[in-house]
């Protein structure tokens, strides 16, 4: 797995100097390198342009590499949510996005998601495209608010859903996450409300339309 997606990074390179100053100032902050991989942020960026999104969730900010994969797909129509626990990484986020040209498209909402996630349903706001890659212990229970706050035909793409190879693998040492996105995966690919497709890109995407 990992020497297909180093092939797939290195033939279909997202060199982009915006992205790369993102991994720095991560590293240079101290945060975790756990930033999507450059082919899962192209993915990204190709799914927002090719859907026409313009209304985008994302749950899971750290240093705003995948936001500017986001960002990058709508042009300057489309705005951006972002959910972030941390305070300081929804600060480098903005920062970083601001640099990428992006500042006045983005708006992060800090705390724990499920509570900005609440509120946003309760202010009856809706999205047409959803990035889940947070806290996985909750993915089963961000999808269902993605699907309360999604509008007819909106896109769900949540990432490492396939826990480095180990949910399919036996080979592969199993990850603290590989139970909960094997049962992620089964959830998604039987929702009665999605049709949905898992890409081996990075750690794995599932991407879902939502039937409304
Ligand atoms: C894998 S990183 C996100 C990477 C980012 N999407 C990217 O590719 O640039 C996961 C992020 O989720 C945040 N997070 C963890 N638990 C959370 C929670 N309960 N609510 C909101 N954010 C959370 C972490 O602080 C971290 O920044």
């Amino acid at each position: 797995m990992k020497q297909i997606n180093n092939y797939i990074d290195s033939v279909f390179q997202n060199h982009n100097t915006h992205l790369e100053e993102v991994i720095s100032s991560i590293e240079e902050n101290g945060m975790p390198s756990i930033s999507v991989s450059p082919s899962s942020g192209k993915l990204l960026t190709m799914l927002i342009s090719i859907s026409g999104a313009k209304n985008v969730l994302e749950i899971g900010a750290l240093g705003g590499y995948s936001g500017i994969c986001l960002t990058s797909g709508f042009g300057k129509e489309g705005k951006l949510t972002s959910l972030e626990l941390e305070e300081k990484y929804a600060e480098l986020a903005n920062i970083n996005l601001s640099k990428a040209g992006f500042g006045d498209q983005v708006s992060y909402l800090t705390g724990p998601a499920l509570q900005s996630l609440e509120k946003l349903f309760e202010d009856n706001k809706r999205f047409d495209f959803f990035f889940i890659d947070a806290d996985k212990e909750n993915y089963e229970n961000y999808l269902e608010y993605c699907i309360k706050l999604a509008e007819s035909g909106a896109i769900i793409v949540a990432d490492n859903v396939l826990a480095r190879g180990s949910v399919a693998d036996q080979e592969v040492k199993p990850k603290h996450y590989s139970e909960l996105m094997k049962k992620f995966n089964e959830t998604v690919a039987n929702h009665p409300q999605l049709e949905s497709i898992l890409i081996p890109i990075g750690d794995g995407m599932t991407i879902s339309k939502v039937k409304k």
